[in-house]
C-alpha cells in the first residue's frame, strides 16, 4: 500500500491548525491494482470490473453469504470498513470512467501525436471536424454505450450496489458519456438517482490545446438542465488560457483538492452520502488521481472504467488546509504552420522557431 499526503503541509505554506488528508489505494480487491494485470488489454466488461473472487473479513457477519453475489458482498465489506474505522477515516469505490473517443482524439491519431500537439491542437478544428472542447465520435458514443450496457448486466447478474453520487467533468466528452452510460438505467430499488455533479477540478488536464477549454456554464446548462453544476461554478472557464499548461505536479494538487472535496466535503467534514462515487473523467486526469492515492500507473483505453477502493485518513482539526501557491504553469511553444511531419519531437517548416502566442482566440 502506497502512501501519497496532500495538503497544505506538500506546499509550505501551512494554515495553523488545518487539517491534512493521506489518501492510500486499496490493494487486493481489483485486478487493475496488481502488477501482472496488463492495462493495455484488460477488459473491464469481461471480468466483472476487475473484482476479485475471494472472501471477505465481513463476510462472517452475513447470514445468507452463499446466496450473495461478489458485488453484494464487497459492497457489505466497504460499508463494514467504514463502520469499524476511526471518525477521521472515510472508505470510498471511485469508478473512474474515462469518455469515450472524441474528435480531439480521432485528429491526434489522424494527425500524429507529433504534428498533433505542437500545430493542430492548438487550432479549433479543420475544414471537416471540430475538436475544441471536443465531443464524440460515433465510436465514441458505442463505447458509452457499452459502458451503459455493461451497467445494465452487473445490476442484472450481480445486483450490484449503483453509484451513491455521480461527479462529471465539465467538457462536452465527459458529460456526453457520463449522460449515455446511466440516463435509462433501470436503477436497483432506493439507488440514488442519476443527477451528477458538473465538478470543476475533475476536468483534463490543462494544456494549451483547445480540446481543453470548457464551454461556459449556460451551455452545459441548456445540454442537461437537469444535473447539477456544483456550487461556485463560475459561466466562463476560469484556468484555460492557450498559452500555459498546468504541470503534472500542478493538477496533482488540483486532483487532491477535488478528491478532498468528494470525501470530506467543502467544509471538511466526512461525508456519509454513501461509498460508491463515480468519476467520468479523461484519461490525463484519471492518471492523476491514482498518483494521488498512491495506485498504479493504470492507463485506461477511451470509454473504459475501473473501480479503485481508496482510504482517506485525515489528521489534525478543522478544515483541511486549501492550498494556497500551487506548482506555477509552464508555456508550451507551437508552430505557426503545419509542422514537418514524420518527426518525433515539433520542427516548424522552415526552420521557424516555435512561439507561444495562441493560434486561434476564444475558442
Ligand atoms: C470469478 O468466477 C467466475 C465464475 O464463478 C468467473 O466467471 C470469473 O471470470 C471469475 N472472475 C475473476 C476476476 O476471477
Ligand atoms: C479533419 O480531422 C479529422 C480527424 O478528426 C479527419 O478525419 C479529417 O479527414 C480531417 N479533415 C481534413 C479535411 O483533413
Ligand atoms: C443523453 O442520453 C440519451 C439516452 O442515451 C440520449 O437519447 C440523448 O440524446 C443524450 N443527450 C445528449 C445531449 O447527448
Ligand atoms: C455561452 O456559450 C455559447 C456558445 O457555446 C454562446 O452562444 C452564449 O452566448 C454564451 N453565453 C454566455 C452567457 O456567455
Amino acid at each position: 500500500m502506497k502512501l501519497s499526503t496532500f495538503g497544505s503541509a506538500l506546499v509550505g505554506l501551512a494554515v495553523a491548525h488545518a487539517s491534512t488528508v493521506e489518501y492510500s489505494a486499496v490493494t487486493g480487491y481489483f485486478l487493475q491494482d496488481e502488477d501482472s494485470t496488463d492495462a493495455s488489454t484488460f477488459d473491464y466488461t469481461a471480468e466483472n470490473f476487475g473484482l476479485i473472487n475471494r472472501s471477505y473479513p465481513a463476510d462472517q457477519k452475513l447470514k445468507n453469504q452463499a446466496s450473495l453475489t461478489q458485488w453484494e458482498r464487497f459492497h457489505h465489506q466497504v460499508v463494514k470498513l467504514n463502520e469499524e474505522s476511526a471518525k477521521n477515516v472515510e472508505y470510498k469505490v471511485l469508478f473512474l470512467g474515462r469518455h469515450g473517443e472524441g474528435w480531439h482524439n480521432a485528429a491526434e491519431t489522424y494527425y500524429g501525436t507529433p504534428a498533433w500537439n505542437c500545430y493542430w491542437a492548438e487550432l479549433n478544428g479543420n475544414s471537416t471536424a471540430t475538436w475544441a472542447d471536443a465531443s464524440l465520435t460515433e465510436n465514441g458514443i458505442q463505447q458509452a454505450q457499452k459502458a451503459h450496457d455493461f451497467w445494465a448486466s452487473q445490476i442484472k447478474s450481480q445486483n450490484i450496489h449503483t453509484p451513491d453520487a455521480y461527479y462529471v467533468s465539465p467538457l462536452t466528452r465527459a458529460l456526453q458519456t457520463a449522460n449515455y452510460t446511466f440516463t435509462n438505467l433501470a436503477l436497483p430499488h432506493g439507488a440514488t438517482p442519476f443527477k451528477p455533479t458538473v465538478k470543476e477540478l475533475f476536468r483534463e488536464g490543462i494544456s494549451i490545446h483547445t480540446c481543453d477549454h470548457r464551454r461556459n456554464a449556460s451551455y452545459i446548462k441548456s445540454l442537461f438542465p437537469a444535473w447539477r453544476l456544483e456550487d461556485g461554478f463560475v459561466e466562463n472557464d476560469p484556468f484555460w488560457n492557450g498559452v500555459e499548461g498546468e504541470t503534472s505536479d500542478a493538477e496533482d494538487v488540483r486532483s487532491a483538492t477535488a478528491l478532498n472535496e468528494v470525501f470530506f466535503g467543502k467544509g471538511g467534514k466526512v461525508q456519509h452520502e454513501g461509498a460508491f462515487v463515480s468519476v467520468t473523467s479523461h484519461s490525463g486526469e484519471i492518471s492523476s488521481i491514482l498518483r494521488v492515492v498512491g495506485h498504479r500507473t493504470f492507463r485506461l483505453n477511451t470509454g473504459a472504467v475501473i473501480p479503485v477502493l481508496v482510504k482517506a485518513v485525515k489528521s489534525g482539526k478543522g478544515e483541511i488546509g486549501s492550498v494556497t501557491s500551487s506548482p506555477s504553469w509552464t508555456v508550451s511553444p507551437h508552430c505557426t504552420e503545419p509542422p514537418v511531419s514524420s518527426v518525433t519531437a515539433c520542427v516548424c517548416p522552415s526552420s521557424a522557431v516555435p512561439v507561444t502566442t495562441p493560434l486561434v482566440t476564444g475558442a
